[in-house]
């Protein structure tokens, strides 16, 4: 195809501004899917995302569109995440774009994400097309918006788009402007062949595929192809677009954006953000690759059952070829046997693998309660990750133990200041800025250590503020804290799996929380359990579970045999997350007991 004749675009958002539902009407609208056969959100197709109603990989979905200067184009939509636990899909999708349309909710405004995915697409030189949504809406408010955008995003909104993506009205316009604003591909067709990889994923039948976009250069089915990092060389065995579903091709040029299968069999082979070459004439430029993703937040997962401790390892391999931010490693613990450290950007991303874990692979799992990596300095001056509490030196070797600070901003009506800055201080935050975008919102920017927001930070932000505050962070640094390590004992013996690090400060209220939502969670034993929280030698906390008096089904009166079952397979359901500890059976959520704040 002719280069000017593609559009390669992006729709960038803050979480329900309406991108997806955006997506389906463009789909729509150039008839690419039936209206019969529209399901909402078309492109999140796992039902993991349809259910949470979160997209959560990157899609790419070519167009064909005939505007209305007669012409035929194909258009490339690339689909992104919103939520911030997946930033970094947003910035290798935008690598395969030229523009973007920046998708604010007319009724809400400018948020977190529209400015952070605003910013990140402006550093990748892409064109940005403003578009304000949900117009249908009373409360909707396009001028105000406008003005918004214009003075916190710096983008002029003199021609921005007034749109209804649920009703469609506006929706032919933004085709319309995707053609006339965003500039075609501009790849040298003689040149050696390069294509960046911005996705890829495991498919059970086709193995590894990778979706890319070519940049300079052709690429054929049958040829052989270098990935520039690993110096791997593979034949492409099938080549094609997804529009939306797959369609084959022989060839695939300049600008274009397609996938292909080659017999990779690892997805660390065709890494997300590597170059495709050809061998034979290599590219002299290749891409200078993307930002290394680092996981941020831990948890151990271990099997129900230690005879599926292989089928576990399998299926963590088969996930993480689909999600390069997901990271795991062997891990052993006493309490819970074998099983596996797992990396994640957030929570959120945390428990979607688990989710999918569950789900796609019938996994049986006990998850340990999610810690952020520290790094201890040790007296001998070295630096030391430590992704798991139980794994923390002794402290007669430790000089200090740093934890990861991040930098947030929080969007907040004015009525709400107050509250959102008692919820940073007590955070530990420190305060460094804090702007008035207009007489009724505010941006607060605060520096606070990540283990502080990253269980249930964004759930108290919705509540103190209504849900009307928004928020984005980055990483910064590590910084040193007074961290100690909590434990946990029952019957007198250390759970490993239930420790944690804490500030020094808040380790007695911590200990005192934990150890009183554990007895509500651990089931009553046919003897007492006795549950302690503490710190080093010291025992802060002390709840006692008293045993049981009656077998569990002597409720359940008399000949009532479908509802003695019926409690029979319930206690038969809660006994497959169950762990036994010495005599003692512990439930699933006793490991996720830190996580409850209520
Ligand atoms: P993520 O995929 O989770 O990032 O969210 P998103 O930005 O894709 O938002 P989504 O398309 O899922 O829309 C969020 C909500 O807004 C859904 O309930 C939509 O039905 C609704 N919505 C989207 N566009 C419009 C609109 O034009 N008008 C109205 N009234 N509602 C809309």
């Amino acid at each position: 195809i002719d280069q000017q004749r593609i559009r390669n675009f992006c729709i960038i958002a803050h979480i329900d501004h309406g991108k997806s539902t955006l997506a389906d009407r463009i789909l729509q609208a150039t008839g690419l899917v039936d209206d019969r056969l529209m399901k909402e959100q078309y492109l999140d197709r796992l039902d993991l995302e349809r259910e949470r109603g979160i997209t959560i990989k990157a899609q790419s979905v070519r167009i064909p569109y005939k505007a209305k200067d007669g012409r035929d184009y194909v258009l490339n939509l690339i689909d992104t995440p919103g939520h911030v636990d997946f930033s970094y899909e947003v910035s290798r999708s935008l690598v395969a774009c030229e523009g973007a349309l920046l998708v604010v909710d007319a009724s809400q405004g400018v948020e977190a994400q529209s400015l952070a995915n605003a910013y990140l697409a402006l550093e990748n030189n892409l064109e940005i097309i403003p578009v304000l949504n949900k117009i249908d809406l009373p409360s909707a408010e396009p001028e105000r918006i406008k003005a918004e955008i214009e003075e916190i995003i710096g983008l002029d909104c003199k021609d921005a788009l007034l749109i209804s993506a649920k009703t469609g009205q506006g929706v032919p316009e933004v085709l319309e402007r995707i053609i006339t604003d965003l500039p075609p591909p501009m790849g040298d067709t003689k040149a050696p062949l390069k294509a960046l990889i911005f996705d890829s994923w495991y498919d059970t039948y086709l193995g590894v595929v990778v979706l890319f976009r070519v940049v300079d250069g052709r690429i054929k089915l049958g040829q052989d192809i270098l990935l520039h990092s690993t110096k791997a060389r593979f034949e492409v065995t099938k080549l094609g677009v997804f529009s939306p579903d797959p369609i084959a091709l022989n060839e695939l040029g300049p600008g274009e954006v397609g996938f292909l299968c080659a017999g990779i069999k690892i997805l660390t082979d065709a890494r997300v953000g590597d170059t495709i070459t050809d061998p034979d004439n290599p590219t002299l430029s290749p891409a200078p690759g993307f930002k290394k993703i680092t996981a941020m937040v831990f948890c151990g997962m271990y099997p129900v059952e230690p005879n599926e401790y292989g089928t576990l390892k399998h299926s963590l391999e088969k996930l993480q070829l689909n999600d390069a931010a997901f990271t795991f490693e062997p891990e052993t613990s006493h309490a819970l046997g074998f099983g596996f450290r797992c990396g994640f950007l957030g929570l959120l991303h945390m428990e979607i693998i688990q989710e999918r874990l569950e789900r796609e692979f019938q996994a049986r799992l006990l998850v340990t309660a999610p810690s952020v990596i520290y790094q201890v300095r040790t007296l001998e001056g070295e630096t030391l990750p430590v992704d798991n509490p139980s794994k923390l030196p002794p402290l007669n070797k430790i000089e200090h133990i740093a934890e990861p600070y991040v930098h947030m901003e929080v969007h907040v009506p004015n009525e709400y200041l107050g509250a959102v800055l008692a919820l940073c201080e007590e955070c530990r935050g420190t305060q460094k800025d804090l702007r008035f975008l207009s007489s009724t919102r505010v941006i607060v920017t605060y520096e606070l250590p990540f283990a502080e927001i990253v269980y249930d930070f964004f759930d108290r932000l919705k509540s103190v503020t209504r849900g009307y505050a928004s928020l984005d962070y980055e990483f910064i640094d590590f910084r040193p804290s007074e961290l100690v390590k909590l434990d946990i004992l029952i019957n007198s013996e250390t759970v490993d799996a239930l420790s944690i690090i804490v500030h020094k400060d808040k380790a007695y209220a911590q200990g005192r929380e934990l150890a009183s939502r554990l007895r509500s969670v651990i089931p009553r034993q046919l003897f007492e359990v006795v549950i302690q929280a503490a710190i080093g030698q010291r025992i802060i906390a002390k709840e006692r579970v008293a045993p049981m008096r009656k077998n569990v089904t002597a409720k359940c009166y008399g000949g009532d045999i479908t509802r003695k079952r019926k409690l029979l397979e319930k206690q038969k359901e809660g006994k497959r997350r169950m762990k036994r500890m010495g005599n003692i059976d512990i439930p699933q959520e006793a490991f996720l007991a830190v996580l409850r704040k209520d």
